[in-house]
């Protein structure tokens, strides 16, 4: 069986490829636990070691199917959360980061996911009326605590990275990052790097677009927030079949999926990114781990980036709502 690498984010050491586990509980539509569990637990057995969720996922669900997944096997488990969203999916975004909420926020995530401790806590967006200094400051007590061993950010922007870095090392920065959304390659990237931060590349397969699966939304359940994205909509969504016209051509010559050549070029940015592609289903785990494996040559790379030519993607990556929240 294939084994999977180590990466560091700071001084974290997981497997090169986490998994994402919000599909389990939010966002694309009804979910089966077992499958579900059956999933997760597959991945520990192939060597996936990052499991990623959110209190926000499922309001609590998805830490609970985690705890249940897990239970009895924690040594196994780099266990990933976040807090930020007081609101539930479809209410209007209330980020919060105050030092009450973000102790009140780690209690219960530690008691949905029945541990004692989380070893990644990410603020999830950053709280435009509190100063980082206060967030990141509770963060670090709940380390001091032993409650937490690792501290993220995500969708954070340069100035909020040196910031919260300054108060306690930051060890991720889980921003989206994929053939379709680069925009934290100039600026955020580079911060990181020269702080030492690892880069966690969430929807790298572009919510499964990049896999080819979804040529329209006609099929997603009526929750399925792809049906609020941009680059989902009528008009974009045809545009944007061309870069997946590209990556299954460019796939078929390499002899691997579309999906495999999406998440191999996101793992050639760099030893210190670790992608977490999401899946519900044991079948497309294995594939996307297959991707890495997968070694792309600078003239493969060249030609993937051309697939997705900067500028091209027709449609922004969130709605006005959302978009208001990131890269902050
Ligand atoms: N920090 C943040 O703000 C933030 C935001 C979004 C996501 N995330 C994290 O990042 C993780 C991944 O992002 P994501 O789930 O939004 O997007 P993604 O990983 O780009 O894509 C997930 C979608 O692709 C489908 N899929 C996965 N592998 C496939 C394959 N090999 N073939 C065909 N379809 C495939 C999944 O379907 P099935 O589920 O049906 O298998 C799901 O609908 C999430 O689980 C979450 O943990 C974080």
């Amino acid at each position: 069986m294939m084994e999977i690498p180590t990466r560091h984010l700071g001084g974290l050491a997981v497997s090169a490829q986490g998994l994402g586990c919000m599909g389990m509980s939010h966002g694309y539509g009804a979910s089966d636990d077992d499958q579900s569990i059956a999933t997760i637990r597959h991945a520990l057995d192939l060597g996936v070691t990052l499991l990623d969720t959110a209190d926000f996922y499922g309001s609590g669900h998805n830490e609970e199917l985690i705890g249940k997944a897990v239970a009895g096997r924690r040594d196994e488990v780099v266990l990933a959360t976040k807090f930020g969203f007081a609101n539930r999916l479809g209410e209007p975004i209330e980020i919060r980061g105050d030092a009450a909420y973000v102790r009140q926020a780690c209690d219960a995530s530690l008691r949905r996911l029945g541990v004692d401790h989380i070893d990644l806590y990410y603020q999830h967006r950053v709280d435009p009326d509190v100063p980082i200094e206060e967030t990141v400051g509770a963060m670090a007590e709940l380390v001091a605590a032993g409650k937490v061993r690792h501290l993220g950010l995500s969708e954070a922007g340069v100035e909020t990275v040196r910031r919260a870095h300054a108060v306690h090392p930051i060890a991720a920065l889980q921003s989206e990052w994929s053939l379709w959304t680069r925009d934290l390659e100039e600026e955020v990237a580079p911060v990181c790097r020269e702080l030492g931060i690892g880069l966690v590349p969430f929807s790298p397969l572009g919510r499964g677009f990049l896999t080819g699966r979804y040529t329209s939304v006609e099929g997603l359940p009526e929750s399925d927030v792809r049906r609020t994205q941009p680059r989902f909509a009528d008009g974009n969504l045809e545009q944007n079949l061309a870069i997946v016209e590209k990556l299954n051509e460019l796939a078929a010559e390499k002899g691997v999926t579309a999906g495999q050549l999406a998440l191999a070029w996101v793992q050639h940015r760099g030893d210190d990114v670790v992608p977490i592609p999401g899946t519900r289903r044991q079948k497309y785990l294995v594939e996307n781990l297959g991707a890495v494996e997968v070694r792309l040559s600078v003239e493969e790379l060249a030609a993937i980036d051309a697939a997705a030519p900067a500028g091209r993607v027709a449609g922004t990556r969130y709605d006005a709502g959302n978009l208001a929240f990131v890269g902050k």
